[in-house]
């Protein structure tokens, strides 16, 4: 690991305009650079670079963050990749933590079986190209399948000779330890010694995302052979099969260039469609698609167009797993191939256009296509078609977007002949099966697992408390630490113990301010990163008592950059272009700022309010005991005069 203090000094010393500069031109623009995008193609400028806040922005794309931010999106690289470039950058030596012993085992036993690994990819390629065994049987094998010699060479394809022990041998005399040779799979060591576990097969190399070795497919070559047709690297260390994908390496550039991933589902196709100029392509090997395989795509794109075959027997099955895919936000398409046809051999029979104009044509949106393919196979029966219906809302359920949600219903209950209200009354079932505890708030147990429970409507249509957040969060951000004066309603009772209300002017620092009201709620915000980032907030108010905006952007959580670049270049998108009526708009808001707060505060308040209290109409509604009920109507009312505070206040404030 790359010690603390080595991520410390390499932020101090890295420019965000310096590095940003090696990959975009930027023109000095006010107290900012601005340049054009280096992610999308557009001829005026709006991407932004801060000098003084060390912070970047793509309004055409809405990306943002820092300097590590930048080197993640642009060159795709991981943390520790983006730290280890710029500490050469700027000639940084990069110290590692001190290691136990343990640790330090355990790394440069990794380390070596990488080594051992990209030994074995080169000596595979070289028996490919030079040996006459490879040339005779491997590379011919290739050619016949229409691969250049270009394009082998360039996904370092290789052969893997017949004799048990060839690579052994090799890898032995060049000083490569048996550990690490059994370690990688590449080697089986059983009672007669040691065996290649890759023979008579052509080899194709798999690589991360960062373009090391980790494992092989290896293909077998005759026909007849009893063996599997594809044999795989073993788990290990540094192979995890759930976690690759073949072609991302080289695929990754056009991927994020062309903003969309095709998933296919065998190496051939990668490579056959790569050939042809369709580099966005990557393949999950044969197995069903898992959640950090989606990860390392998105990464780099939210879309993705998943290729089937032509069979449709498999279709059923594959389609299971690409509820996945929609869970992770991303958006899925489908394209199926002509009977009998794979991406591999559709690939080689057509132009780079006719493939082109075909994955456009076809590629359906995943529920249309779910939808029309169930409903074929339900064939009119109507209870097949109801298991139909409950199945599509089961993937419209899986997306997370609530807007998305609403459309997609609406579109299926078009095309399903079924009626959007019972869609929605399915959708809402989904999502109270998934059990989204309900918001803490003070003095109300949370334990009893209450489920909001709203008309279907009301539920998918978009929170304004997810605003609300943001604003709250903007608000520390930028005003953190100002003075301002709040209208209080303080509430106490006279000597005949009436109760009287009486306003006070309290000044305070707006965070201070912040931080009181919501704690007497004991609120938790719905976003996970608005919750991590407010948090962090106010511990730097109060720990540092200043606002050190730098050392929460400098964190690995590249998300929480995006957000503060996002508020703080808010302001600065009005300038760029030249927004006038906009920009005194917030220098207005700051001189209110008062105002602001409190009546954010509050309605946010009343927010959550309302929501507790339908909450507990519909749990006191629902529930079959009636042993709770006066304690319901008590919390029903107490909240209900809450309320009616937080509006009086909300009005004195308007
Ligand atoms: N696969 C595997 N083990 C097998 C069969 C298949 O790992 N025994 C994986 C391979 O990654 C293969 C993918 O599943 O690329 C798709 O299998 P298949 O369609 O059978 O192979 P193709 O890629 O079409 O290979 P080829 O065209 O060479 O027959
Ligand atoms: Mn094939």
């Amino acid at each position: 690991m790359i010690s603390r203090s080595t991520i410390d000094q390499v932020y101090e010393t890295a420019r965000v305009e310096e590095v940003i500069g090696d990959f975009v031109v930027l023109k000095k623009s006010g107290s900012n650079f601005k340049g054009l995008s280096p992610f999308s193609q557009e001829r005026t400028p709006s991407f932004m670079v801060s000098p003084v806040k060390q912070i970047w922005k793509d309004f055409s794309s809405g990306k943002g963050g820092n300097v590590v931010a930048f080197l993640m999106e642009h060159e795709h690289f991981s943390y520790p990749e983006a730290i280890r470039f710029l500490a050469k950058r700027y000639n940084i030596e990069i110290e590692e933590t001190e290691q136990t012993q343990e640790e330090k085992e355990k790394a440069n036993a990794k380390e070596s079986l990488y080594l051992v690994s990209q030994f074995a990819q080169e000596s595979f390629e070289k028996d490919l190209w030079e040996f006459s065994e490879g040339m005779a049987i491997g590379l011919s094998y290739f050619r016949e399948r229409g691969f250049t010699d270009e394009t082998i060479r360039f996904f370092g394809l290789g052969y893997a000779a017949e004799k048990r022990d060839h690579f052994y041998q090799k890898a032995t005399q060049a000083g490569y330890s048996e550990e690490f040779l059994v370690g990688t799979g590449l080697v089986i060591k059983n009672e007669r010694g040691a065996v290649d576990r890759f023979r008579g097969r052509v080899i194709f190399p798999i690589r991360s995302m960062a373009g090391r070795v980790q494992g092989f497919g290896g293909r077998i070559l005759s026909a007849t052979a009893k063996t599997a047709k594809y044999l795989n690297s073993p788990e290990s260390e540094i192979y995890h099969k759930s976690q690759v994908l073949y072609g991302i390496y080289e695929s990754k550039k056009a991927i994020a260039r062309e903003d969309v991933c095709y998933l296919v589902e065998g190496y051939t196709d990668v490579i056959q469609l790569f050939q042809k100029g369709i580099e966005n392509v990557v393949s999950s090997s044969g197995t069903a698609l898992t959640s950090e395989q989606i990860r390392l795509i998105r990464r780099l794109t939210s879309n993705v167009v998943v290729l089937f075959d032509g069979d449709a027997a498999g279709l059923r099955a594959a389609i299971r797993g690409i509820d996945l895919i929609l869970e992770q936000g991303m958006n899925v398409k489908i394209c199926s191939f002509p009977e009998g046809e794979d991406p591999d051999s559709f690939a080689k029979s057509h132009t780079e256009q006719e493939i082109n104009s075909y994955l456009k044509s076809e590629a359906k949106d995943f529920i249309e296509f779910k939808t029309d393919l169930l409903l074929k196979e339900a064939n009119h029966d109507p209870v097949k078609k109801a298991a139909t219906v409950r199945e599509i809302v089961q993937s419209i359920s899986k997306i997370p977007d609530p807007i998305q949600q609403e459309i997609y219903i609406k579109q299926c209950a078009t095309s399903m002949e079924v009626s959007e209200a019972v869609l929605f009354n399915a959708l809402a079932q989904e999502q109270n099966k998934k059990q989204k505890p309900v918001r803490k708030i003070a003095n109300v147990s949370s334990e009893k697992g209450e489920l909001i429970h709203k008309a279907p409507e009301q539920q998918v249509s978009s929170n304004p408390l997810l605003y609300l957040e943001k604003q709250i969060v903007s608000i520390l951000i930028q005003y953190g630490n100002h003075e301002a004066s709040f209208e209080e309603i303080i509430v106490s009772s006279d000597a005949d113990g009436n109760l009287i209300e009486e306003s006070k002017t309290i000044h305070s620092k707006v965070y201070e301010k912040v931080f009181l009201d919501l704690q007497q709620d004991e609120v938790e915000f719905i976003q996970p990163e608005f919750r991590l980032l407010y948090d962090q907030l106010i511990h730097s108010y109060q720990m540092e008592g200043d606002l050190k905006l730098d050392k929460i952007i400098q964190q690995d959580d590249s998300s929480l950059g995006k957000i503060i670049s996002d508020i703080l270049l808010a302001e600065e998108i009005h300038q760029l272009h030249d927004w006038e009526k906009k920009n005194i708009f917030v220098k207005q808001r700051e001189s209110v700022v008062g105002q602001l707060v409190s009546e954010t505060i509050l309605t946010f308040r009343r927010y959550l309010i309302d929501e507790k209290i339908q909450s507990l109409l519909q749990e006191s509604k629902n529930s079959e005991a009636t042993e709770n009920s006066s304690e319901f109507l008590e919390d029903v009312m107490q909240y209900q005069g809450l309320k009616k505070l937080l509006s009086k206040k909300l009005n004195r404030v308007l």
